[in-house]
C-alpha cells in the first residue's frame, strides 16, 4: 500500500525541502520506490536540492491541468534506481492547483509508488493545504525556537482538520522531526530543549536532525545530503529517521557536541 507523507512546518526556511530529499533517498536506498513532490509552487527549489533543474520540462501544475501525462513530468533520480521527482512550475499562477486536480495525481502517483512524499511550501495558505491534504502521514519539521515551535502547533491543527482523513474520522500519523539542532547552543541554553518541544507539542519524536555544513555542500552540489556524505551526522540522522518511517526500532541519538582538537587542546591545558 502506498504512503502519502507530507514534510510541512508552517515557518519558512526550517529544512523541509532539506528533509523531503533527504528521507526520499534513504527511503529509496533502503529498495522502496520512491517519488518526492514540490508543491512550492512559484519558489520550487526540490529540483535543485536534488540536482535534476536542468532537466525539468513539465511540472506538476502542467500534470494537474492536463497538459502533461504524469510519466512526461516526473524526472528519475540519475543516483537511484528507486528515486523519481514531480516537479514544481516556477512561473505559474497558485490556484492552478485544484483540489480535484491534486486529487487525480496523487491516486495515479499512488498506484505508481511505495511512497509519495510532499514537500509543502511554507505558511498555512492554500499551497500548504493542498500539500497536506491527501496525507497519510505527516513528518513536522521543527526547528528548537519558539516561532518555528508555534507554528508546528498550527500545523497540526490543520493535519488534524483539513485532510482529507480528518474529514473522514482517520488519523493522519504525525512525526516531528527537529533539524537543525545545535549542540552548543542547546547546552548553552540558548535553544528550547528537546523535552519542551515534545511537551507543547505532543506528537511523537521521528528524529533529531544536527546543524552541519554538510546540509549545505549537499544542496550547493544537488545531492540528497544522505547520499553525498553518508557517514556525516546530519546523513546518519535522516536514515535513522527513515527507518523509523518504515517502524523499525531504532535507538534515538541526541546530537552531542563535537570537540575540534583545538577546544580539547586548551581544556586541557586549562585543567
Ligand atoms: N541540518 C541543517 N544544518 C544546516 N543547514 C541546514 C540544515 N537543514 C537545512 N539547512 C539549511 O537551511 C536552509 C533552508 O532549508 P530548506 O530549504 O530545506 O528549508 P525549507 O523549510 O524547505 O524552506 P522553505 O520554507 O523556504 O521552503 C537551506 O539553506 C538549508 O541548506
Ligand atoms: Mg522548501
Amino acid at each position: 500500500m502506498a504512503k502519502v507523507l507530507v514534510v510541512t512546518s508552517g515557518k519558512g526556511g526550517v529544512g523541509k525541502t532539506t528533509t523531503t530529499a533527504a528521507l526520499g533517498a534513504a527511503l529509496a536506498q533502503r529498495g522502496d520506490k520512491v517519488v518526492v513532490v514540490d508543491f512550492d509552487v512559484g519558489l520550487r527549489n526540490l529540483d535543485l536540492v536534488m540536482g535534476a533543474e536542468r532537466r525539468v520540462v513539465f511540472d506538476l501544475i502542467n500534470v494537474v491541468q492536463g497538459v502533461a501525462k504524469l510519466p512526461q513530468a516526473l524526472i528519475k533520480d540519475k543516483r537511484l534506481e528507486n528515486l523519481w521527482l514531480l516537479p514544481a512550475s516556477q512561473t505559474r499562477d497558485k490556484d492552478a492547483l485544484t483540489e480535484e486536480g491534486v486529487g487525480k495525481v496523487i491516486d495515479e502517483l499512488r498506484a505508481r509508488f511505495d511512497w509519495v512524499i510532499c514537500d509543502s511550501p511554507a505558511g498555512i495558505e492554500r499551497g500548504a493545504s493542498m500539500a497536506m491534504r491527501f496525507a497519510d502521514e505527516a513528518v513536522i519539521v521543527t526547528n528548537p525556537e519558539v516561532s518555528s515551535v508555534r507554528d508546528s502547533d498550527r500545523i497540526i491543527g490543520m493535519l488534524d482538520s483539513k485532510t482529507v482523513r480528518a474529514e473522514k474520522g482517520e488519523r493522519v500519523e504525525k512525526h516531528i522531526l527537529i533539524t537543525r539542532y545545535d549542540p552548543s547552543r542547546a547546552a548553552r541554553g540558548e535553544m528550547l530543549t528537546i523535552e519542551d518541544i515534545l511537551e507543547i507539542l505532543a506528537t511523537p519524536l521521528l528524529g533529531i536532525i544536527p546543524e552541519s555544513q554538510d546540509v549545505l555542500r549537499a544542496s550547493n552540489v544537488g545531492t540528497p545530503v544522505t547520499l553525498s556524505n553518508a557517514d556525516g551526522a546530519p546523513a546518519r540522522a535522516y536514515i535513522d529517521a527513515a527507518r523509523r518511517l518504515c517502524g523499525e526500532t531504532v535507538a534515538m541519538q541526541v546530537p552531542t557536541e563535537r570537540k575540534g582538537f583545538m577546544d580539547r587542546l586548551l581544556r586541557r591545558r586549562a585543567a
